[in-house]
């Protein structure tokens, strides 16, 4: 059976696999910053290249840009917005599963800025194996589980004589860490080029070791930039303190309004549409093994967990809207002592947002109500710089079996259903633009560090991962 030599196929390679994605993990393909872009074309390409190899076809990079365009503000100022040259998408296909269904599988080959570079243990683009884990950026998030989907085609096309038992299309992004608007437009232009029956999804993870996982639900977000200006230079914060306003002072006062002690965003209106999970869902989390002394202490590494009282770990994570600050670039931050009043502060601060919200609307309540809170003597603008819609996915569907049967063959255990506290922007894509269910078969540790340093996969996994997806296409073909 074709199956079984596939799953051998992998096992008698696991080495090679191992060593090409390390070749991957090399390329520092951070979409964020300007100076890697050439880093990420040359893993777009990698990409590519390996697909040509294994046998799939129509393999092209897909350029993503958009237009310059010219857009009229709330204040009904016209304002130029430049044209973006966007990074490559990377498809492939191999359609000749006469009558069987058709699998879109899906990854991102980008990653997250590396910093701080000096707590990692090995260099972020060192891959580096220890204890059974292997270390870099992009490990897991997405590079080592993009790669999975690879492998498991590589090894049903070896096992198959150059045929695979559906028809699969793979679309791999390079812009999913900032926002993944390059393929929303691509999904909204041509979705008939991706027209498929279901979408593979591996970004994830897995709720505790051992146990397999699938993912119902993914927070969608808004990511803001809030830009304050006060005095016309910076300014000698003895000669002018006590007259000059201080644009980090005039931020700290409103981001303090953003959020009470509790952790309830204190934006008017900001809950009207957040959706309350089922009975059944509450009761399904509950049931999760799940230790909050381990997850603070082993986790997330603090004296206390912070949120709203009352609600479970994972009713805050998964099923409730929260607000964050990333950064407050500006001002003085080198070593030793500067004392200036900065003319200029940002903050960057997103918010995850849960079913039924909507990015427009809640960017629109913030918007105003931050705008409200403008302290005397400075200026305030709010920009959006990405978002996502929140999702749900559906379980009652042939493919969503086809994948906990897979994992119970490998793993010898029954699927949990959890969701996600994190986002992937164009699973809503999927679902709304080309109406197909969506499966999220992750195969992360809760430890993994995604976006952290010293991120890793642990590597029984990535193999289990390549194991699961062979059975699951294998599945959906039957
Ligand atoms: N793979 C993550 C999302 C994720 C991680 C979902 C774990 C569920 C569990 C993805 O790469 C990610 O980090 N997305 C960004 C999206 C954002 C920049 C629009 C995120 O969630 O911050
Ligand atoms: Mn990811
Ligand atoms: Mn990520």
């Amino acid at each position: 059976m074709t199956t079984t030599a596939a799953v051998a196929f992998a096992q008698e390679n696991q080495g090679r696999f191992v060593g090409e994605l390390k070749a991957l993990l090399r390329i520092p393909s951070v979409s964020t910053t300007p100076e890697h872009a050439g880093d990420v074309r040359r893993a777009a390409e990698f990409v590519a290249a390996e697909l040509t190899r294994i046998g799939m076809e129509n393999v092209r990079l897909i350029e993503t840009s958009t237009p310059e365009e010219v857009i009229v503000d709330d204040a009904g100022q016209a304002r130029m917005v430049p044209a973006r040259r966007g990074h490559p998408l990377v498809y492939a296909d191999w359609l000749h599963a006469a009558g069987k269904p058709t699998v879109l599988c899906y990854g991102h080959y980008d990653v997250q800025p590396a910093e701080p570079l000096d707590e990692w243990k090995s260099p972020p683009f060192e891959p580096t194996e220890r204890d059974g884990n292997l270390y870099a950026r992009g490990a897991v998030d997405d590079k080592g589980q993009m790669w999975m989907h690879v492998k498991a085609l590589e090894s049903l096309m070896a096992a198959g004589a150059g045929t695979l038992p559906v028809n699969v299309r793979v679309i791999v992004e390079g812009e999913e860490e900032v926002g993944g608007e390059g393929i929303a437009a691509f999904v909204r232009e041509h979705g008939e080029q991706l027209k498929a029956d279901v979408a593979l999804v591996s970004d994830t993870e897995m709720f505790a070791p051992e146990l397999p996982t699938l993912c119902v639900g993914l927070r969608g977000m808004i990511y803001t930039e809030i830009e304050v200006h006060g005095a016309r230079t910076d300014l000698h914060s003895g000669i002018y303190g006590g007259s000059a306003p201080n644009p980090f002072v005039a931020l700290a006062q409103v981001i303090a309004k953003l959020k009470d002690e509790d952790g309830r965003i204190l934006i008017p209106g900001f809950y009207d549409d957040v959706q309350k999970p089922s009975a059944d869902e509450l009761k399904a989390w509950r049931a999760l093994p799940f230790d909050e002394d381990h997850y603070r202490e082993s986790e997330v590494g603090s004296i206390a967990l912070t949120g709203e009282p009352g609600l479970s770990v994972q009713e805050r994570t998964w099923a409730r809207p929260t607000l964050e600050v990333h950064g407050m670039p500006g001002g003085f931050i080198g070593a030793g002592a500067k004392t200036v009043i900065p003319a200029k502060a940002v903050a960057k601060v997103s918010m995850r947002l849960v079913p039924d919200m909507t990015p427009a609307e809640s960017f629109a309540k913030y918007k105003s109500y931050v705008e409200s809170l403008t302290p005397k003597g400075v200026s305030l603008e709010v920009r959006l710089i990405h978002s996502g819609d929140p999702i749900i996915v559906s379980t009652d569907n042939e493919y969503v079996k086809a994948a906990t049967e897979a994992m119970r063959e490998v793993f010898g255990k029954e699927t949990v259903f959890v969701r996600g506290g994190g986002s992937i922007p164009i699973v809503g894509d999927f679902v709304r633009e080309l109406k197909i269910p969506t499966v999220l078969m992750g195969f992360g540790l809760p430890d993994d560090n995604l976006h952290a340093p010293n991120e890793k996969f642990h590597l029984v996994n990535f193999h289990r991962g390549i194991e699961s997806i062979v059975r699951f296409l294998s599945g959906v073909g039957a």
